[in-house]
């Protein structure tokens, strides 16, 4: 009774939330969200949200990562889908030949080739559900997949098959949860979606399945609400 009170309440709130975006494609979703500054308040014209500056998360990240892509022979061509304001992958440049920085969002993309004009980044407006990806040997998707529908998810995956590395960050729940409760593409997660710690996106259990030579938890982070960001490599 109480899990169909639950799938009843999620339901309700994925279909709200579907409204809010109702005949808009994925560019012109994530472009309403900057432009309302919906990830949260700031001062900053494009603000991806406090995951993206939070010290407390993005530190250990950050850490984790560098040390990671410094533990490769050579420096590697990264390549970020869903870069947002680039706070994270700014930090990460140090460790890399060539940063390829993609978001679908084309104002930012512009704001971002501006902000951050360097010769080892190269800002490429994107849609990493529709478009090709560029090509390199590791690829970051932080904080993304648990922005998009399950459709939109399964359509991303196959081509990460053509990366050495992949390294995924999402935010879920702590213990024991359903993962992968669809919801439409938009802002809201599976864990917010109107339940607290209902969801959040494994790519490797169902429906997505996601298959590498190895897999292994690089960083988590436990913030205060008892969730967790959590950082896997993908070994392909
Ligand atoms: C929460 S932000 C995370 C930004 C960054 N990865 C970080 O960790 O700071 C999610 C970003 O994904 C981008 N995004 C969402 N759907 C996308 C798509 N289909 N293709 C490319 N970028 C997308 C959004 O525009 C937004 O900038």
């Amino acid at each position: 009774m109480i899990k169909f009170a639950r799938e009843i309440k999620y339901r309700l709130f994925s279909y709200l939330e579907s409204l809010r975006y109702r005949g808009k494609d994925n560019r012109e979703t994530f472009q309403k969200i900057y432009q309302n500054r919906l990830w949260g308040d700031s001062a900053q014209q494009f603000y991806s949200g406090p995951g993206s500056h939070d010290v407390k998360v993005v530190d250990p990240f950050v850490n984790s990562v560098l040390t990671f892509l410094k533990s490769l022979p050579n420096a590697p061509i990264v390549i970020d889908l869903g870069c947002g304001d680039f706070n994270v992958g700014s930090k990460l440049l140090p460790a890399c030949q060539l940063y390829i920085a993609c978001d679908v969002v084309p104002e930012l993309i512009e704001h971002n080739k501006v902000k951050f004009a360097n010769n080892s980044i190269d800002f490429r407006c994107v849609d990493i559900v529709k478009d090709e990806l560029p090509k390199g040997e590791v690829v970051i998707i932080r904080q993304v997949l648990q922005h998009l529908s399950n459709a939109d998810i399964a359509l991303v995956l196959p081509k990460l098959a053509a990366f050495k590395y992949v390294i995924i960050t999402e935010h879920i729940p702590v213990g024991n949860f359903v993962p992968n409760l669809d919801k439409p593409s938009g802002l809201g997660i599976r864990m917010h979606n109107g339940l607290k710690k209902d969801s959040g996106v494994v790519i490797t259990e169902p429906p997505f399945h996601f298959k590498a030579a190895n897999v292994q938890t690089l960083q988590t982070t436990i913030c205060e609400d008892q969730s967790q960001l959590v950082t896997w490599l993908f070994k392909i």
